[in-house]
């Protein structure tokens, strides 16, 4: 071969069945190929096994799909290239003109803009409630043909807890589905419960790094199936390059989940005692609403631990110096979001007081560092009287 023609034709290297990579190589490959037509054609019916546009499907993503799915207690995965893509992935494959959505107010704001503001242009309607409204919610499945119930638990940020239970029966009984954003929880919590769909943003802790992006939506195959088209020429699929590091990410995951929420319990338990707190929202601590509901369903009480001062949270977040004010959770270093900037400007009145942010309010996602060490720069936050960063 001349050398243009041997650079798009290099040397193949197979390796031999008996000697295999530990970890598995990362299939950057856009294309695949059959050495015949027929082989494509019997692949593209679903006739054999194979991949050939990784759109579709590719190898290092299944891997990905396989360990998720597993980990949450489902048979069926599907991948995208961030966590908002895949919530709105399962509610725009799933719901159609129409459709009525059940929403909550104490939720991640870009999935109510989904459901409020993008949802709505295709004749999908909603109904806003608080979380804490478990008759309101069971009254409106009744009164109102519901598609799907779309919520958190714990939710962001004011890390209130959903009655699984008593929401996963009323859907039953009403048909709807329900689609649970399981991000703050961890694909080990929850898979026990009737829950039909679970959106997770791997950004978080599945990767635990702070340095890739990706969503997972996990459900039965059968929901899946129903998707699967629809997330293909929707088209928000994973890089492969990303879907290697999340699952290298995974790894650790168990060990640094385990790690972070003995740390957030730790610092939930301190800061409940100090002056400076009015009050500490974290499912672990006693004085938490639905305490009770926690210890029966989840195995941990998460990593994440909202404050509200007497003060306005920006001044305690700027004088931190181990948290670094930053949008995001669930990666090795501790951060903080004061309420000023999670604070949303689409509530009235009444939803504000459901999602319960004020400027006072600030949202720590809780590291793997010395616990020790977050308690004296949170210590040093609290009684500094001016920002010192
Ligand atoms: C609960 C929850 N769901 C989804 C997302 C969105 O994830 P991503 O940024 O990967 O789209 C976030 C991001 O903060 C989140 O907190």
């Amino acid at each position: 071969m001349k050398p243009p023609t041997r650079v798009n034709h290099p040397p193949a290297v197979s390796m031999p069945p008996d000697n295999r990579p530990l970890v598995a190589p990362i299939y950057s490959s856009v294309k695949f190929t059959f050495d015949s037509v027929a082989e494509s054609e019997r692949e593209s019916r679903g006739q054999r096994e194979g991949f050939q546009y990784s759109r579709v499907a590719n190898p290092t993503l299944r891997q990905l799909e396989l360990t998720l799915a597993e980990l949450q207690g489902r048979d069926g995965c599907l991948l995208t290239a961030s966590g908002v893509a895949a919530a709105n992935l399962a509610m725009l494959s799933l719901c159609k003109q129409g459709d009525h959505v059940l929403m909550f107010a104490e939720m991640y704001q870009p999935t109510r803009y989904m459901i409020r503001r993008v949802l709505s242009r295709y004749g999908i309607a909603h109904t806003m409630l608080s979380i804490e409204d478990v008759d309101g919610i069971e009254r409106t499945l009744a009164e109102r043909p519901t598609r799907m119930i779309v919520f958190e638990s714990p939710t962001n940020p004011v890390l209130k807890v959903a009655s699984l239970e008593r929401m996963t029966a009323a859907a039953r009984a009403h048909g709807a589905l329900t689609l649970l954003d399981n991000t703050f929880a961890g694909f080990h919590n929850h898979g026990q419960f009737d829950i039909d769909i679970f959106a997770h943003s791997l950004t978080k802790y599945a990767s635990g790094h702070g340095d890739v992006m990706g969503g997972a939506v996990i459900a039965r195959s059968e929901l899946i199936g129903a998707m699967r088209t629809d997330s293909v020429i929707l088209g928000a699929t994973l890089d492969p390059h990303a879907a290697f590091m999340i699952q290298r990410g995974l790894k650790t995951y168990p060990l640094r989940y385990e790690r972070q929420c003995a740390n957030a319990l730790r610092i939930a338990t301190v800061l409940e005692a100090q002056p400076q707190v009015a009050r500490v929202s974290y499912p672990g601590l006693a004085s938490h609403p639905q305490h009770a509901l926690a210890v029966r369903q989840m195995h941990e009480f998460g990593a994440m631990v909202t404050v509200e001062l007497h003060e306005d949270a920006a001044r305690f977040s700027e004088a931190l110096k181990l948290f670094a004010i930053s949008a995001s959770l669930g990666s090795t270093e501790s951060l903080v979001w004061p309420g000023r900037l999670i604070n949303p400007r689409d509530f009235s009145a009444q939803e504000r007081q459901w999602a319960g942010i004020s400027e006072r309010t600030a949202r720590l996602s809780i590291g793997i560092e010395d616990v020790d060490d977050l308690l004296a720069d949170l210590h040093q936050a609290l009684t500094s009287g001016t920002a010192s960063k």
